[in-house]
């Protein structure tokens, strides 16, 4: 069975897009935190995506990709009506929901549009959530329109203050987190250097710190090791394990030399392709 797109939208030309596609049983099981896993045809590779959104009456689910190499390429280059080969989940261990007063949801680039999906969670279990949300300047900014629908601050950061805070989302939450002390829960899904730095930051404050992994993955079942991490000094596996985990305890240089060690393929097929 393949997977129809029912809309594409080019958030940033060329570089970040949108997809709406027709997956009923996905859409109808689908969590906050779970993510899938698409094949655009039988030679493709094997990509993981955390979803956005879903709309279990519509039978949709919304991905958000940014263009990085052959396969986001490849996936950017489909258009609505165009079928996906598979598209595999919900996978991952759904976020885990408490009652908390204030949820601060912290998301950079891509990573804004999979935590929407998380703030949106906090939001339906009745928490304040307070997004802060950063990217190099306003035209790179996503999400911010459906953030601003339920969340009842959205806190925007730019590299150049363009709009917003001039700076990180970091120097956003350290004074939130300074003058505020119902926080009860600091979510960041974005650059690995970013969930590090937020849980540098939150760490004095003993917040409980969620960081959501953006491992390699191959078989997203728990079967092939290819996302394996470390946590707490244990071995984890992010697609079965997680991707959630406590930021304070991931060991996030390994997750940075795990991510780039194939940088050199990646960019050689990516050449590939282009030709
Ligand atoms: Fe294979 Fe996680 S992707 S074990």
């Amino acid at each position: 069975m393949a997977y129809k797109i029912l809309q594409k939208q080019e958030l940033i030309p060329g570089q970040t897009s949108l997809l709406v596609i027709d997956a009923p049983q996905i859409a109808s099981k689908a969590k906050p935190g779970n993510f899938v896993i698409l094949r655009i045809d039988e030679k493709g590779e094997r990509v993981p995506l955390t979803i956005a959104d879903k709309d279990p009456e519509a039978g949709t689910i919304t991905i958000v990709f940014l263009v990085v190499g052959k396969s986001s390429a490849q996936l950017n280059a489909l258009q609505q009506g165009d079928e996906i080969l598979d598209v595999c989940g919900p996978l991952g261990k759904p976020t885990h929901i408490e009652k908390h007063d204030t949820v601060i949801c912290v998301g950079g680039g891509t990573g804004i549009a999979a935590m929407h999906h998380i703030a949106k969670g906090h939001h339906e279990a009745g928490n304040h959530v307070v997004a802060i949300i950063g990217a190099r300047s306003k035209d790179l900014l996503l999400f911010e329109c459906e953030l601003d629908g339920f969340c009842p601050e959205v806190l925007v950061a730019t590299d150049d203050g363009s709009v917003g805070h001039k700076g990180f989302v970091t120097d956003l939450l350290q004074k939130r987190l300074e003058e505020d002390k119902s926080v009860g829960e600091v979510v960041a899904i974005g650059p690995v250097p970013m969930m590090e730095a937020v849980a540098r930051v939150t760490k004095p404050f003993g917040v409980k710190t969620t960081v959501s992994l953006n491992s390699i993955m191959v078989d997203g079942i728990g079967m092939c090791g290819a996302c394996r991490c470390t946590v707490g000094g244990e071995t984890k596996f992010a697609c079965v394990d997680g991707p959630e985990f406590d930021g304070q305890k991931v060991d996030f240089n390994e997750l940075k030399a795990r991510l780039w060690q194939f940088r050199d393929q990646e960019q050689e097929s990516m050449e590939h392709y282009k030709k």
